[in-house]
């Protein structure tokens, strides 16, 4: 499926839920957010019969997020019944992997291919202060679970907010023992995440991945240690995202950068994102939606692709620098 721009749509990013059993300051307060009524939340079979559609019309990556997705009730059948619609090739999970100790084989088991997970600070206390809930060591347990069953790549995301003076050349050397790909992302002001918590975080707290990546290298040369190189075809991880990747000389892993203010990738953009509630959105930062939920309940499969057809082509060139939207993270998916 082209859009208007000539883009090749075949990636489509799933929120299975809004609620999450952290509260990431940046994401949600902390008493977390309204409940979406639980009429509107499409159902399990809802979603594969709207993968179906998907597939069909050109879809071949299905990337489930959250909230948290591991929270959502009857997640492994989910996955299982996606994995066996024809013509997905690739399905992924990003998960805050308090869940994933005890998930991974299941997970792994039901067909999915693939995790990018996300964790902020290697340091206990801030992980706690970020996450308000979590255990840094849940996570790290996460990490390991993901390596051993056999999910490949394994990604691990963190969010660079400027006030928080994160130790970037630690978290970035978790790429050199073992096939963990590390990647640093511009900490984007969207919804209402930047009030949470009266933390008062906004545009000034941005850092571009350049100067993370400076950051990381000047670190390492005062440590007497090797700086990034750019990272070969060949040596980077899979993925349909849009991150740059680096390497350390001789790393198992590699460490990579996702820079939507700093560098638009909207040009590449090869996405659509489906909410927890049935509404298919052209534009992580556009409040344009259109609603699936109709179709689904009442419609046949040509209304569905109906409803793809038309959010395709109402996909905008690019974002425009208006970062913001109703929503927050956490009801998108990021
Ligand atoms: P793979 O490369 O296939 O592993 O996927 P990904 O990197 O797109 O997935 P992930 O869920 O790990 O996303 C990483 C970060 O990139 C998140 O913070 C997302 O919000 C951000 N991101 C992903 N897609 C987009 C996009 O289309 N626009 C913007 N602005 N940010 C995005
Ligand atoms: N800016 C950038 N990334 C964010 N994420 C959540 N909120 C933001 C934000 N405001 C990240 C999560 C997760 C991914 C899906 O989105 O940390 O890794
Ligand atoms: Fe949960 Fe992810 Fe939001 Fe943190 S960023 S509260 S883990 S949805």
């Amino acid at each position: 499926m082209k859009d208007s721009f000539g883009r090749n749509i075949n990636y489509m990013r799933i929120s299975l839920t809004d609620r999450c059993n952290l509260r990431c300051i940046y994401c949600m307060p902390p008493e977390g957010i309204p409940k979406m009524s639980h009429v509107d939340i499409l159902r399990n079979e809802e979603i594969v019969r709207i993968t179906r559609v998907a597939a069909d019309l050109g879809i071949s990556h299905i990337r489930l997020t959250g909230g948290e997705p591991l929270v959502r009730k009857g997640v492994i059948g989910l996955i299982d019944d996606i994995h066996a619609i024809e013509g997905i090739e690739n399905i992924s999970l990003t998960t805050n992997a308090i869940l994933l100790l005890q998930m991974a084989k299941d997970l792994k088991e039901a067909g999915l291919d693939r995790v990018n997970i996300s964790l902020d600070t290697l340091d206990p206390v801030q992980f706690t202060e970020i996450t308000r809930l979590g255990k840094l060591e849940c996570v790290l347990n996460g990490i390991d679970a993901a390596l051993e069953v056999g999910f490949d790549p394994v990604k691990i995301n963190a969010v660079t907010v400027r006030r928080l003076n994160q130790d970037f050349l630690s978290f970035a050397l978790m790429s050199v023992d073992r096939p963990l790909h590390m990647r640093f992302i511009e900490y984007m002001p969207v919804g209402a995440s930047s009030g949470y918590d009266n933390s008062g975080w906004g545009p000034e707290d941005v850092i571009s991945s350049e100067e993370v990546r400076d950051a990381i290298n000047a670190s390492a040369r005062a440590k007497g240690l090797p700086e990034l190189e750019e990272a070969r075809d060949d040596e980077k991880p899979l993925g349909y995202g849009p991150a740059k990747y680096y390497r350390f000389p001789n790393a198992l892993g590699t460490v990579g950068f996702i820079s939507p203010l700093s560098k638009h990738f909207c040009n590449e953009c090869n996405r659509l994102r489906l909410t927890a509630d049935g509404k298919l959105r052209p534009c992580l930062f556009s409040d344009v939606e259109y609603d699936l939920h109709e179709a689904v309940r009442s419609g046949s499969d040509a209304d569905i692709a109906g409803v793809f057809y038309t959010a395709i082509g109402a996909k905008p060139d690019e974002h425009h620098d208006k970062v913001g939207t109703e929503r927050g993270m956490s009801a998108i998916g990021g």
